[in-house]
Formats: C-alpha cells, sequence, structure tokens
C-alpha cells in the first residue's frame, strides 16, 4: 500500500519534471529569458533573445507580405541585436535598405488578465511592426527606446505568435543624423548607418497596471545640505475598470510612501512623495555612492509590478561661468566615445560595453561624450565607476532649411524628452545636449529650436543644465541665439583642418579663439566638446596623420586648454577608432576610410602613442574640485 503511493508520487513527480522540462525547453527554444540585461527598470521583463529570423529585402517586402508569411522560406537565423551591414563599408550599406526582422514566441505566461507590451531599446531607423499579421504600430528615430502593445485580439496565448519588424534605414535629410552628399558625391555622415534592431527587444508583461514612467530626482542645494528627494511615478491601467492602487517604495533602505489613488480605465495618473535625506553619501567621480531605489504597485489586493533604481545624490549647477559638481568647480578630462565594434557594428554586447568603460577609467577621464543616448547598460557602468556624461540627442549637423520644418523639429523635441524620460535617473548624467554642430553662424531658425528645446528640457528635468556642441570658428563671433544655453562645448580642429577661409588652421589661435569664446559668454560654462588629430603610421611630427603629429597635437592641445582655469572641461575625440563612411578622409593625406582614425585607440584595441600622453596629461590635472 505504502509503495504504491510511493511509487504514484514517483510517477507525479517524474510527470511534473517532465513537464516543466518541456515547458523550459519551449522556452529556451523561443529564447525568451525572464529580466533585463541592465538591472535598473521594472520586474516584469523578458528578453527576446534566441534566434530571430532576417531578410534583406530592399522595398520588395511588403508586396511580398512577408508580415503574413508563416513559413519560415527565405528567412535566414539571426540573433537581436543585430546591425545586418555590420563590416559591409560599401556605398550601398551607408545608404541604407529595407530588413525584415521575424521572432517567432510563445507568451512566458499565458494568463488571460496579462497584457503585454514589446519594447525595442534602439531600431535604426523607420520601423513597422506586424503581430500574427496584423499591423500593431511604428516608430521614427533611433537610440531610444520605445513600446507598442500586443493587440489582445491579435496575440495567441497559445501556441506561436509571429512578431515581424520592417526595418528601413535609408537616410533622409530630416532623419537624426541626416543624410547628405560629401563632395565627391559619397553618402555623408558623422558614423556608419547600421541598420537593423540595434539593442534588445523585451516583452513586458502588464498586470493590468504599468509604470509608464518613474522618476527618482535627488535635490541638493549645497554640498552640505540635506538632500530632497523626489518620487513620481506615472502609472498606467490598462484594464476595463477602475483599480484602487497603492504604491509604495524605499530610497536607500528608507520608506516612501506615494499613496493610495483611484485610476480610471484606460487612464494615467501620477503618483508623488518626497524624503529628506539629512546627511546624504555624495556621488562623484571619486566616490561613486550609489543608492538603491524600490517600488512597488499593488492593485486589486495584489503586488502587480516592481521597480528598482540605483540613484546618486548630487548637484550640478553653473557658478561664476564654471560647471560645479557638488559646489566644486571643475575641469573634467574626458573622451568622446562610439558604440561600434568591428564585428558588430553598433549592436554591441555588454561585453564590449563594460571595455569602453574600462578604457574610459583607465585613460584618466572623468567625463565621456557620444552624439546619442548611450544604451542603458553603459549608464549604469558610468553611475557605477563614477565617469560624467554629456547626453546628447543625434541632431547632428542638421542644416538650416531642414531644422526649419516643423516636422524635423517636433521629432527632435520628441527624442529630447524620450533622452531625459529614459535617462534622467542616472547619477552620471550631467547635462541634456541638444545637438551638435548646427550652422556655426546660427539665425533665427536655430535660435527658435534652442529656445524651445532649453524650456522643454528644463520643464521636465530642472535639475540639469541644457548645452550645444558648436564647431569653434572665429568668424561666428558673439552669438546671442546662444543667450537660453548653460553650456556651450567648443569642438576645436585648429591645426588640424583649415575651417572656412582657412580660419581655424593655425594652431597657434587656439589661445585667443578660446579667450574670446569666453569674453563673449562669461556666464555660461565653456568646454571643449572635442579636439582630435588623426593618426595611423609612424612619421614626421609635421606631418598629420602619423602617430607623432597626433602626440604632438594632444599636448599642445591640452598646453592651451589647462592654461583656462575657466575651462570647465575638455574631451578628446575620439576614445577609439570606429567607421565613419565611405572615402572618410578626416583631413588625413593618407587615410583608411571608412574608419575615423582620431581614436586614442585603435579599432582592434590597441593603444597609440597619444594614448600615453592624454592617460599623463589627464593624470597632472586636478579635475574635480580644482580653480
Ligand atoms: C565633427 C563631429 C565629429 C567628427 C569630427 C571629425 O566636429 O562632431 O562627429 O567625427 O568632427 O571631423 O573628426
Amino acid at each position: 500500500m505504502r509503495r504504491r503511493r510511493m511509487r504514484r508520487l514517483l510517477v507525479l513527480t517524474l510527470a511534473i519534471l517532465a513537464a516543466w522540462a518541456c515547458a523550459a525547453s519551449a522556452r529556451a527554444a523561443d529564447g525568451i529569458t525572464r529580466g533585463t540585461i541592465y538591472k535598473d527598470g521594472p520586474d516584469n521583463r523578458y528578453l527576446l533573445g534566441g534566434d530571430w529570423l532576417f531578410r534583406l529585402n530592399a522595398g520588395e517586402g511588403r508586396k511580398q507580405r512577408l508580415q503574413r508569411q508563416t513559413s519560415t522560406d527565405g528567412w535566414a537565423k539571426t540573433a537581436v541585436p543585430n546591425a545586418w551591414n555590420a563590416g559591409d563599408n560599401s556605398v550601398a550599406s551607408m545608404t541604407g535598405t529595407v530588413g525584415w526582422y521575424r521572432k517567432d514566441f510563445r507568451l512566458p505566461d499565458r494568463r488571460a488578465r496579462m497584457d503585454w507590451l514589446v519594447r525595442f531599446e534602439s531600431v535604426n531607423y523607420r520601423a513597422r511592426v506586424w503581430l500574427n499579421g496584423k499591423p500593431i504600430g511604428r516608430n521614427t528615430g533611433a537610440y531610444l527606446p520605445w513600446d507598442l502593445r500586443l493587440p489582445r485580439g491579435a496575440l495567441k496565448r497559445q501556441g506561436m505568435n509571429r512578431l515581424v519588424v520592417r526595418v528601413d534605414n535609408r537616410r533622409l535629410r530630416t532623419d537624426f543624423p541626416p543624410s547628405g552628399l560629401t563632395g565627391s558625391g559619397d553618402p555623408a555622415g558623422g558614423w556608419w548607418n547600421y541598420g537593423g534592431l540595434l539593442r534588445e527587444v523585451y516583452l513586458q508583461r502588464v498586470d493590468r497596471i504599468d509604470i509608464t514612467s518613474l522618476v527618482v530626482r535627488p535635490e541638493l542645494q549645497c554640498a552640505t545640505c540635506a538632500a530632497s528627494v523626489l518620487a513620481r511615478v506615472v502609472v498606467r491601467n490598462y484594464g476595463d475598470s477602475t483599480a484602487s492602487v497603492r504604491v509604495s517604495g524605499s530610497f536607500g533602505g528608507r520608506a516612501l510612501n506615494l499613496g493610495t489613488r483611484r485610476v480610471g480605465a484606460h487612464t494615467f495618473k501620477s503618483f508623488a512623495a518626497r524624503l529628506r535625506v539629512s546627511k546624504p553619501r555624495l556621488w562623484s567621480p571619486d566616490s561613486p555612492y550609489l543608492y538603491q531605489a524600490r517600488f512597488a504597485v499593488r492593485a486589486g489586493g495584489r503586488r502587480v509590478i516592481g521597480y528598482r533604481l540605483s540613484s546618486g545624490i548630487r548637484s550640478v549647477a553653473i557658478a561664476g561661468g564654471k560647471l560645479t559638481l557638488n559646489d566644486r568647480p571643475v575641469s573634467l578630462r574626458g573622451v568622446g566615445l562610439h558604440e561600434d565594434d568591428p564585428r558588430t557594428g553598433f549592436a554591441i554586447d555588454s561585453a564590449r560595453r563594460a571595455q569602453i568603460i574600462t578604457q574610459a577609467k583607465e585613460l584618466g577621464a572623468t567625463v565621456i561624450r557620444s552624439h546619442y543616448p548611450l544604451h542603458p547598460e553603459m549608464h549604469e557602468l558610468a553611475d557605477r565607476v563614477g565617469l560624467l556624461v554629456w547626453s546628447e540627442i543625434p541632431v547632428y549637423a542638421v542644416k538650416t532649411q531642414y531644422l526649419k520644418r516643423e516636422m524635423v523639429r517636433k521629432l527632435a523635441a520628441r527624442e529630447l524628452e524620450d533622452n531625459i524620460l529614459a535617462n534622467q535617473n542616472h547619477p552620471s548624467i550631467i547635462l541634456w545636449s541638444i545637438g551638435n554642430e548646427l550652422s556655426a553662424r546660427p539665425g533665427p531658425v536655430q535660435s527658435f529650436y534652442i529656445d524651445r528645446a532649453v524650456r522643454q528640457a528644463k520643464a521636465l528635468d530642472p535639475s540639469r543644465p541644457v548645452g550645444l556642441a558648436v564647431a569653434g570658428y572665429p568668424s561666428a563671433g558673439c552669438r546671442p541665439q546662444y543667450a537660453a544655453l548653460d553650456v556651450i562645448g567648443i569642438n576645436d580642429y585648429f591645426g588640424w583642418y583649415p575651417g572656412p577661409n582657412g580660419q581655424i588652421a593655425d594652431r597657434d589661435a587656439l589661445s585667443d579663439f578660446l579667450d574670446a569664446v569666453r569674453a563673449c559668454y562669461p556666464n555660461k560654462a565653456i568646454l571643449v566638446s572635442e579636439f582630435g588629430a588623426e593618426a595611423n603610421r609612424d612619421g614626421p611630427v609635421e606631418e598629420k596623420g602619423t602617430f607623432q603629429y597626433q602626440q604632438d597635437f594632444v599636448n599642445s592641445h591640452l598646453a592651451v586648454h589647462n592654461s583656462k582655469p575657466w575651462l570647465s572641461a575638455s574631451i578628446y575625440w575620439a576614445l577609439q577608432e570606429f567607421r565613419v563612411r565611405p572615402n572618410w578622409d578626416g583631413g588625413n593625406p593618407h587615410p583608411n576610410p571608412p574608419i575615423h582614425e582620431k581614436g586614442l585607440l585603435r579599432f582592434d584595441g590597441s593603444k597609440k602613442p597619444a594614448w600615453f600622453d592624454v592617460q599623463r596629461q589627464f593624470a597632472a590635472t586636478p579635475q574635480l574640485g580644482g580653480q
């Protein structure tokens, strides 16, 4: 009797184990794993990893109804993130085309009450999405996350779902960055036009209530003051009836009660609370202390979603025309970078991200800059190791005739808003940059853009300065159009490029130029947002493109930057080589297109001689709390 019971128990256990193994292998086959590869965010996300399908189809895909195809004929296996043209350095690759991605998957949780979103971290550039043949939405613009709800009517709770994404990376003049042609008729652009799902794709499960935005903003009036931490959570009710929703949390282990409110069907509601931290441990590059914040949302008597993030208490301001961090005027030194990799293009993985951050630290940088919002994991790493981030949207060299168009300014405004909403909880981010190298002689169009963007950024986040990087040309003079900006970044190529009418050909003109800029904007923080020289060979120090020239260039430019106590930062362009565009020469008489060779590291990661000069100079500069 007892033996029979034992046997029955054993059989049952085996059956449960087999069912579990089967479900697990189904999940593994679909490549869906719980969680995100970065730490901050809600706890109900699932990585859509594993096998994806891909096919290139220059414009013909819709005619072939690829969004409806159920067989896998003509599709090849791929993994996501993916840049389909990584390693293809042709003009056609830079110009862009259309690629199709497809993911066949089963829901990891089949309960009927759950809603599902699909979240894309970065798609370059125009995306259209179908679920099981039905169109579910579209998006324009890379480097920022966006999501779409999977309509209940289209979603299969049991069985296989087919998610199809059409990605069009043919750059237009009105895109960020815009297309264009160089003098020789090649596609222009400041970095390679990688097409594809460049960052991860997630499924997000929603149990009626979702968190649509979450802000933890520590406010610090002075370095020895108590901090006031604002926590604001916006929730959305996906359900068909009103719900009583309670939001609670903690910051550094101290409880936060954001209250209980009724949230109507299909509406949003904001919950907020403040917490006083009387003796905060401040975050800074030399002591990147992080507070852990946690949130939980309860509805209908159960916890429907949790959220966690790391936060840091620090203040960023401009005082006496200098950037300050925790009241200390700073003279930051750092590097610009691209999330590029010789093998995978912009579809880089965690190891590559960690490597980039480690290299920046090893160089002695306290600040990094890129032309677009970085991957969320890059921001988390920067928070953790104490690197400040100049955060920019890719409003890069947009010509005035296009910036004039309302549709272009609207997209720019959306990118700015999305960047702030997605990334504002990172203590590493010290400013919002609204673009790079727009016309160096701004008129009413740029003035309008700047005024609007600054106002918008301040309304969303009053705690950070707003800046713009401009090409450093003496002929620009003092520009009243920059009045609204807190920070001006000067891209300094004195002695490298000639500039219009040869005005920056002479390296010796740099010092006076910087003084003239200072005189124009005595109350703004001025920093050098770029300086750099290409180098790919040994040779005479006078010859552009040699390692020796690059060494001499960095030493002489840094000597000038060091001599300006009012300068808030100096950022070398760039940490490492990257792909720019076909026929790129970058001012080097013996270039190696499409590689941008101003990097201190070659594309393969090896160090150029100038690396050591910059490293030595950075180490010798009191970057935090200098003059
Ligand atoms: C510009 C631009 C960079 C570019 C650099 C260069 O100023 O902002 O993206 O790489 O110049 O010419 O090397």
